[in-house]
């Protein structure tokens, strides 16, 4: 491992350290400050030459701050001459801007991409990539791993009856049926349509919740109108209990208030986005799973040269001990 560093920006400072400490190395020294201006500087306080060096960053809130730090640090690592570098994003933010909708709009997702590989970045390991062709926005490798496995495994434990797997919108269905295929539920799907950036409407569900478990999975709660929503329409629907999971907690806006009121046993997410111990109390039904091991084995196998997607298979077999 000698020649592994690994860096955490200042949006993911808690996750790194548990990676580093995974990987069984010390987190590399740098520092991170804001001139009067408003401009981020970024030092990296030791030695990197002909290094492998990973810079974990996720891209959340302040998303441009994040961005641009991650930006800066690839360039600082890049210019101390690192031998190869690994922009880890476990929360990719932007991913959701990823198509041209309607006329004179941006595709930032690929935005993103571009200055992520242009500021000197040899691969990128992410997490739940919103729409996974985003990997095909990079001309670099990029690894993108799932929660799935995590919190399929916490699931599991619960051993949950009447199981049915909702998926709030169909974008998700894939996602579902992966939950339902591992946990052995059902399936259904709501019609989900935007409204505005936090408001949406739900009217249809296709199967069947009555009397039953609920568990619904999204990439993202962002505003947390869909998941509210979706667990309201449920429950109307006559859905005996609703338990959420997702893999990125972004909880802006209005989302803290609308979780707080929702009809929602518990809320599972993982630790790619950092959840202040406020808001966490505010909502009261918060769960926090960490992805540093997930995370922590992938670097040690991208740094050796072994595979990552047989990862995966590592979990599976674990699943059934
Ligand atoms: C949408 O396609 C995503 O999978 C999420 O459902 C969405 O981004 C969640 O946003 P919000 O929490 O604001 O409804």
């Amino acid at each position: 491992m000698g020649n592994l560093k690994i860096f955490s920006g200042l949006a993911s400072l808690v996750l790194s350290r548990k990676v580093s400490d995974y990987v069984g190395i010390p987190l590399g020294a740098a520092s991170t400050r804001m001139f009067p201006d408003g401009e981020t500087h970024v030092k990296i306080d030791e030695d990197v030459r002909g290094r492998d060096v990973f810079i974990i960053q996720s891209t959340c809130q302040p998303v441009n701050d994040n961005l641009m730090e991650l930006l800066i640090f690839i360039d600082s690592a890049r210019r101390a001459s690192a031998e190869r570098i690994t922009a880890v994003i476990p929360y990719f933010g932007y991913a959701r801007q990823d198509r041209k909708d309607e006329g004179r709009v941006p595709i930032t997702a690929k935005l993103a991409a571009n200055m992520i590989t242009a500021a000197g970045a040899d691969r990128v390991l992410t997490i739940d990539l919103h729409a996974a062709q985003i990997q095909g926005f990079f001309d670099i490798p990029v690894d993108n791993l799932s929660a799935e496995p995590v919190l399929s495994r916490y699931y599991s434990q619960l051993n949950l009856k009447d199981l049915v797997l909702v998926s709030p919108d169909v974008g998700n269905v894939k996602c579902a049926r992966v939950f339902a295929q591992r946990l052995g539920g059902d399936l259904a799907i709501i019609d989900k349509r935007r409204i505005s950036g936090s408001d949406i409407e739900m009217e249809n569900l296709i199967g069947d919740v009555e009397g039953k478990t609920v568990l619904m999975m999204d990439d993202i709660i962002s505003t947390a109108g869909t998941v509210c929503s979706a667990a309201k329409l449920v429950r109307k629907l006559g859905a005996k209990r609703v338990l959420v999971g997702a893999s990125h907690a972004v909880l802006c806006g209005p989302a803290a208030e609308r979780l707080a009121e929702a009809p929602i046993e518990e809320l599972v997410v993982t630790d790619t986005v950092p959840v202040s111990s406020e808001k966490h109390d505010s909502i009261g039904i918060v769960k926090v799973l960490s992805l540093s091991a997930l995370l922590g084995e992938a670097i040690h196998r991208i740094h050796n040269n072994e595979s990552v997607s047989s990862l995966f298979l590592m979990y599976d077999n674990n699943r059934h001990q």
